[in-house]
């Protein structure tokens, strides 16, 4: 049986370093707010970067760490919800960074749970057979999009890429192994960005204004959601998987909250030690979360052979994604 394997994961983390306390010269706020309700202690923000200046860096460590030559990848995938442009892509703007001449690029729009639907996009192409080796990655700045005036939404977000390469594996020794994904569009208003109103030559509106294509959020919604969806979402990928709680090694969460994570933990009972934490350091860096805990984990040795590792992320749309990873 064919499964698609991760062989190498990398990052691309922008050096500007924003503490609570930065935050509290900018907004009524303060880090003990912050710290108690989030976890985050500070998050990093773009300065010059583009989204896909961010995803080039994370796509060059992972050329490196696998050796692989560009000219051998067939498809790159972007998650992000925060692209420099609508159009083009953001996958074809790192095609060209990295020389990557040979492969299809689409950006996949999911929020923060972005990076498990491309994840699950490029699994679907690899075990096909149609993708031999397929760049999945995730960038996000959503610095762009968020109005530094507005204490309920600044503090929560960070900037950030990170990314995998998918690969099949043959010999049955792991790799992507059952996932769920799912969308529920009647809480499409409760979370999101980049709105653009219809402003044309024909109906005298007035032009687009910044605080148009802000981040809007329904705070206490998205908790209710998210405890909720992620909870039921890790519950049906261990039975689809014949899994009992006490074989899955790590969690992955999206690094949203860590109120939510220590929810969620409790309510599907895995002990919180399980779950891979680096929110105090980035906050939320949406669909990048993931990818970039996952390579922090394995450049500190955390990730081994037969491992059981669950992705789990929650965003706007309202979309939600677990996958079950064999690490192999
Ligand atoms: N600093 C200080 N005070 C703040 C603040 C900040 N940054 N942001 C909000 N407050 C204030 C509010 O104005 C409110 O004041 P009031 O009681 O005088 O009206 C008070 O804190 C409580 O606000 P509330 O929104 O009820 O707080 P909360 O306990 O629900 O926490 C969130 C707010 C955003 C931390 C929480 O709802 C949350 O984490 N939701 C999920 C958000 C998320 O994860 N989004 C991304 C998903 S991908």
């Amino acid at each position: 049986m064919i499964r698609s394997k991760i062989v190498a994961t990398g990052s691309g983390i922008p050096e500007k370093v924003v503490t609570n306390f930065d935050l509290e010269k900018i907004v009524d706020t303060s880090d003990e707010w912050i710290s108690q309700r989030t976890g985050i202690k500070e998050r990093r923000v773009v300065i010059d970067e583009t989204a896909a200046d961010l995803a080039t860096t994370a796509a060059n460590e992972i050329i490196e760490k696998s050796g692989i030559d560009p000219l051998d990848i067939d498809m790159i995938i972007v998650s992000t919800c925060s692209p420099d442009y609508l159009t083009p892509n953001v996958a074809c703007v790192v095609q060209n960074n990295i020389g990557a001449k040979n492969a299809a690029c689409v950006d996949v729009s999911a929020a923060c749970a972005g990076f498990t639907f491309a994840l699950s996009v490029a699994d679907k192409y690899v075990i096909s057979g149609a993708k031999k080796c397929v760049l999945v990655l995730a960038s996000e700045i959503i610095s762009k999009f968020t109005n530094w005036e507005d204490r309920s939404t600044c503090v929560l977000f960070g900037d950030a890429a990170g990314g995998v390469l998918l690969v099949p594996e043959e010999n049955d020794e792991g790799g992507l192994i059952c996932e769920e994904i799912g969308s529920k569009g009647e809480g499409w208003e409760v979370l999101g960005n980049g709105g653009l109103p219809i402003s044309n030559a024909f109906n005298g509106h007035e032009k687009i204004k910044p605080e148009d294509t802000y981040v809007f959020m329904d705070g206490r919604e998205v908790f209710k959601f998210a405890t909720g969806k992620l909870r039921e979402s890790i519950d049906n990928v261990l039975e689809m998987a014949k899994m009992d709680k006490e074989e899955v090694t790590w969690v992955v969460p999206h690094q949203a909250n860590i109120r939510i994570i220590e929810v969620v933990a409790k309510k599907v009972g895995i002990p919180m030690d399980k779950f891979y934490l680096n929110i105090e350091r980035f906050g939320n860096t949406s669909s990048a979360s993931i990818p970039v805990a996952l390579n922090e984990m394995a450049e500190k040795g955390l990730l081994k052979k037969g491992d059981n590792i669950v992705l789990s992320g929650f965003g706007g749309g309202l979309c939600w994604g677990t996958i079950l990873v064999k690490w192999c």
